[in-house]
């Protein structure tokens, strides 16, 4: 395949800044819808439709028919994250580079190039050996509502006898994966209230709440220093991994140290120390706090009591914690913590319950030896710390749901300078055309 055009197409798609969370790009996430579903189109796709009440639509599609093959259904997700701070982009997030071999831009590994992969990989295969069925949607960044919604109503748009969700990355360079669990997620907002408006910090400093100082309470309260998560009830369903899974982790390429010089980039980790770092990040749960707003944040300075604040935070779910559940420990915790003269709230933003995937299907195996046949080594089985709400949901109807994925740990998706490998891409599309073939055959 002309490379230069992939480009170039590949391009297009990331310079519509689909930012699905900020209301200010809806046009850009349905240009993002569009362009998705001409390529589609481009595949012979018949019944190509947008789909959904909410404002950012799934694109949906149905692949030319092949009588007898099985039917292959192909996730991905066209929204990206905001791209702020754009001060910390070499080039901008939404005019895509390339530097030594990478592709910069917002959305090149998460999730945009690994669409443009598995669309690519069906040209490059020329005439389709599998039924293929499309479910692209445009809100997976902020919790995937509408495809949720959309597959509660009609379960048998995801009815398939295999999916695939390339949204996720090698284990390391060379190592490609296959994922058995994704944490699932509890976003939600704390709101401390703690007077009737802001006060003169000099008239009443010293007796008078503060909502700031409240809410910085609370929030060690719910996690003290040794990265324990304190909301009651929180741990019980937690369960180790099995001691031959903690085992295969060990043999991965993966080095603490290496880990938090050249990934993290920081003067230390932290969190539960008897639990290694691997454990820390796919088989325990989380608490982070992504932001708090309110008092006063301008130039200068104002001598003011705020009185109120909020802090955005989440918690990653593991294996058999369950998002509502979660949600209930949480509200309890908060009112439990709060003293009795602050007025604290809760409001839950999104949230995904975990999914667990087992590998036994005879699909795995064909991308195994798809891998093994382009990049040189099959997939390693691994847990991803990250989350795809739609997951669970997908394979509800009994398929597999294969997650694997073409980027490497070093991606910073979310982040600035997020990029994709070219390399990561060419391979990724050989891999995909392959397993589509083999597929097609029931090799
Ligand atoms: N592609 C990621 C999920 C992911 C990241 C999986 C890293 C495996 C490793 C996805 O686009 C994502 O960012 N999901 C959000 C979901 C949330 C906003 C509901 C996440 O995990 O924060
Ligand atoms: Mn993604
Ligand atoms: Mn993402």
């Amino acid at each position: 395949m002309d490379r230069d055009r992939l480009l170039r197409e590949l391009y297009e798609f990331l310079r519509i800044p689909s930012v699905s969370t900020l209301p200010a790009h809806d046009d850009d996430c349905r240009a993002a819808a569009e362009w998705v579903a001409a390529e589609l189109r481009r595949l012979g796709c018949s019944d190509v439709q947008f789909l959904g009440s909410e404002k950012h639509p799934v694109v949906s599609g149905v692949g030319p028919p092949v009588p007898g093959a099985p039917t292959l259904l192909l996730y991905g997700h066209y929204d990206v994250q905001p791209p702020d701070p754009l001060n910390e982009w070499t080039t901008p997030p939404f005019e895509p580079a390339v530097r030594d071999g990478r592709l910069y831009a917002r959305g090149a590994a998460d999730d945009k190039g690994q669409v443009f992969c598995l669309l690519k990989a069906i040209e490059a295969g020329g005439r389709p050996t599998v039924n293929f069925r499309f479910l692209i949607e445009g809100e997976e960044e902020f919790g995937s509502k509408v495809l949720f919604d959309l597959l509660k109503r009609e379960p048998q748009r995801a009815q398939a006898d295999v999916a695939v969700v390339a949204d996720m990355s090698y284990v390391a360079p060379g190592w490609p994966a296959v994922y058995t669990m994704l944490r699932g997620l509890c976003y939600a907002e704390i709101t401390v209230r703690t007077a009737k408006s802001d006060l003169h910090s000099g008239e009443y400093g010293g007796a008078a709440p503060n909502a700031h100082e409240e809410l910085a309470r609370l929030l060690v309260r719910l996690k003290s220093d040794d990265g324990r998560i304190n909301v009651p009830g929180f741990y019980g369903p937690v369960k180790r991994p099995s001691t031959a899974e903690l085992a295969a982790w060990k043999k991965l390429p993966f080095k603490e140290k290496e880990f938090l010089a050249k990934r993290v980039q920081a003067k230390g980790l932290t969190g539960l120390k008897k639990y290694s770092v691997l454990e820390r990040l796919w088989a325990l749960p989380t608490f982070e706090i992504h932001g708090i707003t309110g008092g006063f944040t301008g130039q200068g300075a104002k001598t003011v009591i705020p009185a109120e604040a909020t802090a955005k935070i989440s918690l990653r779910l593991v294996p058999n914690q369950t998002l509502k559940t979660v949600q209930r420990q949480v509200a309890a915790a908060v009112k439990r913590f709060a003293p009795k003269h602050v007025t604290a709230s809760v409001k839950f933003l999104h949230g995904a319950d975990p999914a667990q995937i087992k590998l036994n299907h005879p699909a795995f195996a064909l991308l195994d030896r798809a891998f093994r046949e382009v990049v040189g080594r099959g997939t390693v089985p691994a847990r991803a710390g990250g989350s795809i709400p739609v997951v669970p949901a997908l394979g509800a109807g009994g398929a597999p749901v294969i997650l694997t994925g073409i980027g490497l740990p070093d991606d910073r998706l979310h982040a600035p300078d997020e990029k994709l490998d070219l390399k990561q891409l060419w391979d990724g599309i050989a891999v995909f055309k392959r397993f589509y073939e083999l597929l097609g055959r029931g090799a």
